[in-house]
């Protein structure tokens, strides 16, 4: 708990990684300075300290990363299939491998709790790419009986070419194999720009792509920030799709570049402003802690977070000051702490965003109920806040309306089935929603009614490498995980054979 990191013994491998600074760009399977000879900080956000420097890819390294990408891409392509998925499978062993090495530097870089990168983000690195990696050598055209006589119609599904991945900080590595995986199952070749808050894992993760032996270009690892790496990426007329996951403002500019440009396909998983429900027949000791967690995990920085919440009239007062009890004995603190339940936020301009938010709500007439100070003393240099959660009856607040991504929950109080599914769908997002209640047929209507991507009865936040994910309305569109996840990737080609 001091400025500094708490007493934790590293992985010799992590250590290592640490200490070779400046970070290069991975392009060709080489390691290469940016062009431009410019770095930039990447920071742990418990302590402000940076933990190292990192190339700056400019608009000459987009180019040459796309162009290694862009050559690679024929001979990736027509690799059988199951030779593909052999090394997707490797990487997966190899990053099962250097699992604690990946989870310490996802923790130093992110801030999130090492129980959690260990226990969650890592062990669904693998599964993901497995999952994907499995597909590889399944994806199917069809038979087509048309209308003409003497045609033979089959379909293929071939992938698209160069594919851009631009993905945030929240989940870095996770993030970086949704996309991968799918990605290079499907015999694409792949242009990857993390966050440039969480770089690190990203370029580990280009050694073991070295390592596992994928042929020079079909995986490059580009460092930068949105301006001008992701731009250059966004209108580069040599990518044939970006896939991405970020902020909705953000993901309207990289349609716009894409318009722009050359129509790139582009597939949008943004943002979130969830609507979790009780209903007063649920099991309420299970939905508080459900609905604790599905707003606090990940400090509330998650695209998913059931940042509002819906009480039936009856069990409000109860639900509050339940979530009230449990939010105030979660533990803020370092990620490497003993124990800690919520770790900082990301950067300082998060920190003063969300800051701005809970200032504003209590302006504009939202109750505060507990938290939302950020921690001082020996925390003060890292980006800490207090779990905060409001009371508010007002939907307009933008409290309650925009997305936080930090540790704020907005709780309110419905009367009527009919006015609960109107309130919930008043957002312009449609990420995902939760509901809980043992009136079965009642939690299957609110699922059909509420607009959001996934819906999750008496339970919040899972999320599987088999089951299909993405948004509504301005939460995005395309689907990730599942077989989805295969069609983003590939286009379908029709071939008519004249039998006659
Ligand atoms: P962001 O959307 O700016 O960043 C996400 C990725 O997009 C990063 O890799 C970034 O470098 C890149 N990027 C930024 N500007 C770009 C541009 N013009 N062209 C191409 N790429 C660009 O998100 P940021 O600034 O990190 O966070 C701001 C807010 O966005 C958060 O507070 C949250 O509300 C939302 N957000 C949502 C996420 C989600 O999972 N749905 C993840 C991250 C942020
Ligand atoms: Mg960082």
């Amino acid at each position: 708990m001091a400025k500094s990191l708490p007493e934790y013994n590293f992985q010799p491998a992590t250590l290592d990684f640490l200490k070779d600074s400046p970070k290069l760009l991975f392009i060709n399977n080489e390691w290469v300075k940016a062009s431009s000879g410019k770095t930039f900080e990447t920071v742990n956000p418990a302590t402000g300290q940076v933990l190292a420097e990192v190339a700056l890819a400019g608009e000459s390294d987009v180019d040459q990363a796309v162009a290694a990408a862009k050559a690679a891409f024929p001979a990736w392509s027509q690799t059988i299939a199951a030779d593909r998925a052999i090394l997707l499978f490797k990487l997966a062993d190899l990053i099962e491998q250097h699992a604690d090495a990946l989870a310490e530097l996802e923790t130093l870089d992110n801030g999130k709790p090492i129980r959690v990168a260990r226990r969650g983000d890592l062990p669904y690195v693998t599964k993901h790419l497995r999952y994907q990696a499995g597909w590889a050598d399944k994806i199917e055209g069809s038979t087509v009986p048309v209308t003409f006589p003497n045609q033979f119609v089959y379909t293929r599904r071939e992938p698209l070419g160069v594919v851009g991945a631009i993905i945030p900080w929240n989940f870095p590595l996770l993030m970086a194999i949704w996309k991968l995986g799918p990605a290079l199952a499907a015999g694409n070749t792949l242009v990857l720009k993390p966050a440039e808050q969480t770089p690190l894992t990203a370029l580990y993760l280009a050694g073991l792509v070295r390592e596992t032996g994928f042929p020079p270009g079909v995986v490059n690892v580009l460092t930068g920030p949105g301006e001008p790496t992701g731009a250059a990426m966004a209108k580069h007329m040599d990518i044939a799709k970006i896939a991405f996951t970020g902020s909705t403002a953000v993901g309207a500019k990289i349609m716009e570049a894409a318009a722009k440009s050359n129509l790139k396909r582009v597939s949008l998983e943004l943002g979130g402003k969830s609507p979790n429900v009780i209903f007063a027949d649920a099991d309420l000791a299970a939905a508080v802690r459900g609905a604790q967690w599905a707003v606090f995990s990940t400090a509330g920085q998650e695209c998913v977070a059931g940042s509002r919440l819906f009480v039936e009239r009856p069990v409000y007062a109860q639900v509050l000051a339940g979530l009230k009890e449990n939010v105030e004995k979660m533990v803020v603190n370092h990620g490497f702490a003993e124990k800690v339940h919520v770790g900082p936020l990301i950067n300082e301009t998060q920190l003063e965003r969300v800051a701005t938010y809970i200032k504003e709500g209590k302006q504009a007439g939202a109750e505060l109920i507990t938290g939302g100070e950020r921690l001082g003393d020996s925390f003060k240099d890292g980006y800490f806040l207090k779990p905060a959660v409001f009371a508010s009856q007002d939907d307009t607040l933008k409290l309650v309306q925009e997305e936080i991504f930090g540790p704020v929950a907005a709780v309110t109080a419905f009367d009527s089935y009919d006015e609960l599914i109107e309130r919930a769908n008043s957002t312009q997002y449609g990420l995902a929603a939760g509901v809980w209640t043992r009136d079965i047929g009642k939690a299957h209507r609110y699922a059909h009614a509420v607009q959001a991507g996934t819906v999750w009865i008496n339970g919040y936040g899972m999320i599987d490498p088999a089951a299909p994910f993405g948004g509504y309305k301005m939460s995005g569109f395309g689907r990730e995980m599942g077989k989805e996840a295969i069609d983003l990737y590939t286009q379908v080609k029709t071939v008519w054979v004249n039998t006659q």
